[in-house]
């Protein structure tokens, strides 16, 4: 017979003379002539209970069933008498599907700490939070596809292979199809030259603004930056927009716009799964997101945040002064301690942003922002980007970089360029904010970081 989804059962308007559900089991608990198995199958946070009488075949099943094993059930789903939920299988049938060892299985306690579940990645969405997690997470990259299609955005598939580097930092992993440690030169390697995982799907995604208008890339992005910090993996997804005819206010107003549609959507298709983050992880998240969605982001020039900073009486790590690059420090200070809300700081100097941003007419700043939130610290990074020819090119210059592999990003200037703007929104970041957990490594299903590539 085929199976019920427990989710499908716990919701059924009416008793089911017949029903087969399957899953793995979080408790067993035997009385006298009968048994109660908590059953879980991942479709939700619930359980749904079973009851087993001890016929001798169920004995002899029951006998090798623990904590983790997986079962299948056949029988009725009837009106539970039991507080707590409306609906119990009551198990004619009961049958082990995989055994699971009870001196050796590692989710035998009720809870854990996330740093002992990192090391067991391969088993954490079997837990209530990260089962919490990963569903909120399917649902979240659906609800961003949802929101961009419901705008008229074309979703471009950007290529995750480049011979080019975005942002310009340098932070990238090279590929080859070379031995490690080979001499053979790279122009008899795989592509001929010098190869990367991208940082970003951005230039590729502007070539696409400037010819279908509205587009979004939404795939993985890799960085090799050796930053072993709570806010950073070598692996994450990131939601790039790019939008032909807008300006900066125009992309601040899609990242609000969209930051809080996804935020909503959350909290209307996952309503269970967010109430355990609430509960017992994050404390101060429903008000957390309730501020969220209801004041409209502060918009603040760089220059202003600085001046905020320098006249704090907080002391700071990093030494605030105009040019420099704000630290998180310096973010979660503004937006946590000053305006306690999410906030935009735009304007940066241009002296620290790359080679694509906008120049400002007073020359010092671009048409930057980035979208910073309590907690946090910077979930979206944008731009305006530099759609005259020649600025561009001066700007490729100043900061060294071969014009010759640009190429075909400058002929995108050459021929009908027009004004744009796009943003990248690091998708575990925001799943951050929408869950309350506080490190990085917790929303992603099996986390990159250095010296770690266990799974
Ligand atoms: O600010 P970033 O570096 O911007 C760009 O890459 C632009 N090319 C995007 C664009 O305009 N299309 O990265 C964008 C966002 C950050 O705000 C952050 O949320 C996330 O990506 N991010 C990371 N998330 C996890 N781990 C890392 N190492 C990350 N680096 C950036
Ligand atoms: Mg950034």
């Amino acid at each position: 017979m085929k199976r019920t989804k427990i989710k499908n059962a716990l919701n059924s308007e009416q008793s089911m003379a017949e029903i087969t559900v399957k899953g793995w089991v979080r408790t067993k608990r035997d009385s006298k002539g009968f048994s109660f198995i908590e059953l879980n199958d991942g479709s939700c946070l619930k359980n749904i209970q079973v009851i087993v009488d001890h016929t001798p075949e169920i004995e002899a099943e029951l006998a090798k069933i623990g904590t983790g094993a997986s079962v299948a059930v056949e029988g009725e789903l009837v009106e539970s008498p039991g507080k707590g939920q409306k609906w119990e299988v009551r198990g004619k049938a009961l049958k082990l599907l995989g055994e699971a060892d009870q001196e050796t299985f590692p989710l035998q306690k009720k809870r854990h700490t996330d740093e002992f579940l990192r090391g067991i990645a391969h088993l954490r969405p079997r837990t209530n939070k990260f089962g919490a997690m990963f569903r909120i997470r399917s649902e979240l990259a659906q609800a961003i596809h949802k929101y961009f299609a419901e705008r008229g955005f074309f979703y471009v598939h950007t290529p995750v292979l480049t011979g080019s580097d975005c942002e310009g930092a340098g932070e990238m992993f090279r590929v080859t199809a070379l031995e490690h440690g080979s001499k053979t030169p790279i122009e008899e390697d795989f592509f001929g030259k010098p190869a990367h995982l991208t940082v970003s799907g951005q230039l590729e995604a502007e070539m696409f603004a400037l010819s279908l208008g509205d587009v979004y890339t939404f795939g993985p992005t890799f960085r090799a930056e050796n930053s072993n910090t709570p806010r950073h993996v070598a692996e994450f997804w990131m939601v790039e927009p790019e939008m032909a005819f807008a300006d900066l206010n125009d992309d601040m107003d899609l990242g609000e716009d969209m930051v809080k549609y996804l935020v909503q959507h959350i909290l209307d298709n996952c309503a269970d799964d967010v109430e355990l983050f609430a509960k017992w992880v994050n404390k101060d998240l429903m008000p957390e997101l309730d501020t969220l969605l209801k004041k409209d982001f502060v918009r603040l020039p760089y220059t202003e945040a600085i001046d905020i900073l320098t006249k704090t009486k907080k002391e700071f790590e990093y030494p605030v002064e105009w040019g420099i690059d704000l630290q998180t420090e310096h973010e979660r200070f503004l937006c946590e301690e000053k305006f306690k809300q999410p906030i935009y700081v735009y304007d940066y100097p241009k002296s620290i942003k790359p080679f694509y941003m906008r120049v400002n007419d007073d020359d010092r700043t671009v048409a930057a922002m980035d979208c910073l939130v309590p907690r946090i610290g910077e979930i979206i990074g944008g731009s305006q980007r530099e759609e005259r020819m020649d600025v561009l090119l001066s700007r490729m210059r100043e900061m060294n970089l071969p014009e010759e592999e640009y190429w075909w990003y400058i002929d995108s200037r050459k021929f009908g360029t027009a004004p744009h703007a796009g943003f990248g929104l690091g998708f575990e970041r925001m799943l951050m904010l929408v869950t309350g957990v506080s490190n990085i490594r917790d929303a992603m299903p099996f986390p990159r970081t250095p010296k770690h590539l266990e799974f």
